[in-house]
């Protein structure tokens, strides 16, 4: 989006249009910003001027031109060019670039923008012509959430989970009054084919629907509009009693009813396009129906019938356990990974059409590696939508590089073999599997006040990668991370072999170091979710056990002998996790209770494993800085960023080593069994 002058860009002048058209584009409309961004991009990309005009004015037009438009805008201007247009789904587009001359194309508003975006990235990578394609995405849910609080202890707003500054939507209790950023931010995520965004914390703070908040909200998505992205609300379970002052928030009750229809008509009234909600209840504190007995399809129906008629779509978390009631250090068969699919559970044929049903991506809570959670393979009848967590919260909070697209990859490729056929995620999210309209993709984002966003440069690869799967899940990895290097910093081979490589090492290695062999991330589970602290995992409430005594270690998750877990797959699945044997070694720990000196499959003991890995892991991380100072002065690396990413690459090699000794000794001190290289508990 910086559209930075390519190399030899005057070459190009030629092969470019010469004037932007859009046609009935009002100003303020995604039609009308595809105008204005790709004006702005000939001149950043290639130094070349451009007029925008206006289809219906009079001027005389120059020969090369670039038509931008909904696909009934542009038929109804020229009927005889029906027949060549493709089909295109919801927010698809078409391009069609013939040396200067340059047609755009989308099945709405939002697809012309779409349109406009993907020809100046192809653009920006000295790709200029001559294309024809048709893009459609893989699916309707493409949000990304935001964890904002309206303010924090203090005044500010606060975002939890959030490594990047304080909340760019809201100040001091209130939406600020400047929104410039949350502009950029529409247009951060439309240039991405993001749809919508859910503005606060799903912990949610009922007084954002006091009718001042609601004129801030109002003011949020007029920001956003012009980029075609959509307002989502987060809502707390409560709020007709705390914040309206009823006795009561039993979705049975006809006054509470009322109370939210109330809400969604004021809302609505307000912005007639909001995207819909956000629910978290009966989770981690949070109320819900469940409070008064009621299932949680009661509680997700009540809020989804209130905004059916505006085209509102409900998206209620999975994310529900009790953390109070969770009785693990009593019970070897209780398990916080059960809580999920044991709730939903007999509810599927009963949500509304407009509710779907989002699903952190595994059954605990965004570790390194978790497989892949098995309500997806539960819910035929229900639309879903994964959720998948941008912000590195347990994964080094933006201090670590961790590039996440090969995990998402692995987690959305995953066949659940549903009645014994191919039952890939992504085909579940996208309604194919089990023929359904809505689904898709959710994002936490948690971007702040920070020039970089996310709080690092290089993190930002997570943000645009989300974007690319949700629209097209068939990407890989590494080609998504190259265009985004090129977008980012420049086409200098070197640049995009260095951080090509960094990045696709950084999984793996940051895996290796805080936690391998399906273990979970071994981080302080209790202060911040940062930094190792192995002994926090177990003999709490949250659940994230690892059972490590002196001999074992690994959460017994069987159907035979433990909680049960493995056997929520269907059968083939199933099966699979049910042995070590056929457990691939990245999971055992996760499903099978082992001693130390089980052997995996590739021969090693499980605790020299550990050991072994720990090592690996962070000297990958020793090899980034020096790789990242071999591109100083390179093209694109600039002074600023240069210092910015170094300094954390820096610290990074450093803290994995904190990782590395701090895990092995822990392990070494319950085992005592010494490492056979000789490295551990020398001191
Ligand atoms: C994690 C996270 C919380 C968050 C919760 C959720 O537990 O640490 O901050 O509220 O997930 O997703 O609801």
């Amino acid at each position: 989006l910086r559209y930075a002058r390519i190399q030899g860009a005057k070459g190009f002048h030629n092969k470019l249009p010469s004037a932007i058209v859009t046609l009935n584009a009002t100003e303020g409309s995604p039609v009308y910003t595809a105008g204005k961004e790709l004006v702005q991009g000939l001149d950043g990309i290639f130094g070349k001027q451009v007029k925008h005009l206006d289809g219906s004015s009079r001027q005389k037009q120059p020969a090369t031109v670039a038509i931008v438009a909904t696909v009934n805008a542009y038929v109804d201007a020229n009927p005889a060019a029906a027949k060549r247009i493709p089909q295109l789904a919801d927010d698809g587009f078409y391009l069609d670039v013939s040396n200067g001359n340059v047609l755009i194309l989308g099945q709405n508003e939002r697809g012309a923008l779409y349109g406009a975006f993907h020809y100046l990235n192809l653009l920006a990578q000295g790709k200029v012509s001559n294309y024809k394609i048709t893009s459609n995405p893989d699916a309707p849910i493409r949000w990304v959430n935001q964890w904002d609080n309206m303010q924090d202890g203090g005044t500010h707003g606060s975002v939890e989970r959030g490594y990047g500054g304080k909340s760019i939507f809201f100040w001091d209790g209130k939406v600020r009054d400047d929104l410039t950023r949350v502009r950029l931010y529409a247009r951060l995520l439309a240039s991405i084919g993001i749809n919508a965004v859910v503005v606060n914390n799903v912990n949610a703070d009922p007084n954002l629907l006091k009718p001042e908040n609601m004129d801030g909200l109002a003011r949020i998505a007029n920001e956003m509009r012009p980029y075609g992205v959509q307002l989502g609300l987060a809502l707390n379970f409560a709020s007709p009693q705390t914040l309206g002052g009823l006795d009561t928030f039993d979705p049975f009750e006809q006054k509470v009813v009322d109370w939210w229809q109330n809400i969604a008509d004021e809302l609505y009234k307000r912005i007639p396009d909001m995207a819909g909600y956000l629910v978290k209840a009966n989770s981690e504190g949070q109320p819900g129906p469940m409070t008064y007995n009621r299932t949680l399809a009661d509680g997700a129906n009540m809020f989804a019938r209130t905004v059916k008629k505006y085209g509102g779509v409900v998206l209620f978390r999975a994310f529900v356990y009790n953390h109070q009631t969770l009785n693990q250090d009593k019970d070897w068969k209780a398990d916080r990974a059960n809580a999920a699919v044991q709730y939903f559970d007999g509810l599927d044929e009963k949500f509304e059409d407009n509710v779907v049903i989002q699903i952190k991506y595994g059954p605990i809570d965004f570790q390194v590696r978790e497989p892949v959670s098995p309500l997806f393979s539960h819910l035929r009848k229900t639309a879903t939508a994964i959720e998948l967590q941008i912000t590195q919260e347990y994964l080094g909070q933006q201090a670590h590089l961790v590039y996440l697209a090969p995990m998402w990859k692995e987690i959305l490729d995953f066949d659940f073999r549903v009645d014994g056929k191919r039952s890939v995620v992504t085909d579940i999210l996208n309604g194919k599997r089990f023929n359904r309209k809505l689904g898709g993709y959710a994002g936490v984002a948690n971007v702040g006040t920070n020039t970089t966003w996310l709080g690092s440069h290089l993190a930002m690869s997570n943000l645009y990668a989300f974007g690319k799967l949700a629209w097209n899940p068939s990407q890989t990895p590494v080609s998504i991370l190259q265009e985004w290097i090129k977008l980012t910093f420049s086409d200098d081979p070197k640049v995009l072999d260095v951080i090509t490589k960094m990045s696709m090492a950084s999984w793996p290695a940051y895996e290796n170091y805080s936690g391998n062999l399906g273990i979970q991330t071994l981080t302080d589970i209790l202060n911040g979710h940062y930094g190792p602290n192995p002994a926090s995992q177990d003999g709490n409430p949250w659940g994230q056990w690892t059972r490590a005594d002196a001999d074992s270690i690994g959460m017994d998750r069987t159907v035979w002998n433990g909680t049960g877990f493995a056997g929520q797959y269907p059968p083939e699945v199933a099966a699979k996790y049910e042995k070590p044997e056929t457990t691939p070694d990245n999971l055992l720990l996760w499903f099978h209770h082992v001693p130390y000196t089980y052997r995996l499959k590739s021969g090693k003991t499980v605790i020299q494993h550990f050991y072994d890995a720990h090592y690996e892991g962070s000297a990958t991380a020793q090899t980034f800085p020096k790789l990242w100072e071999s591109l100083k002065g390179r093209r694109g690396i600039d002074q600023e960023r240069y210092e910015h990413v170094l300094f954390r690459l820096v610290y990074q090699a450093g803290h994995s080593l904190v990782w590395r000794d701090s895990i092995n000794n822990f392990y070494f001190n319950k085992s005592g069994i010494p490492d056979a290289k000789g490295r551990v508990g020398n001191y």
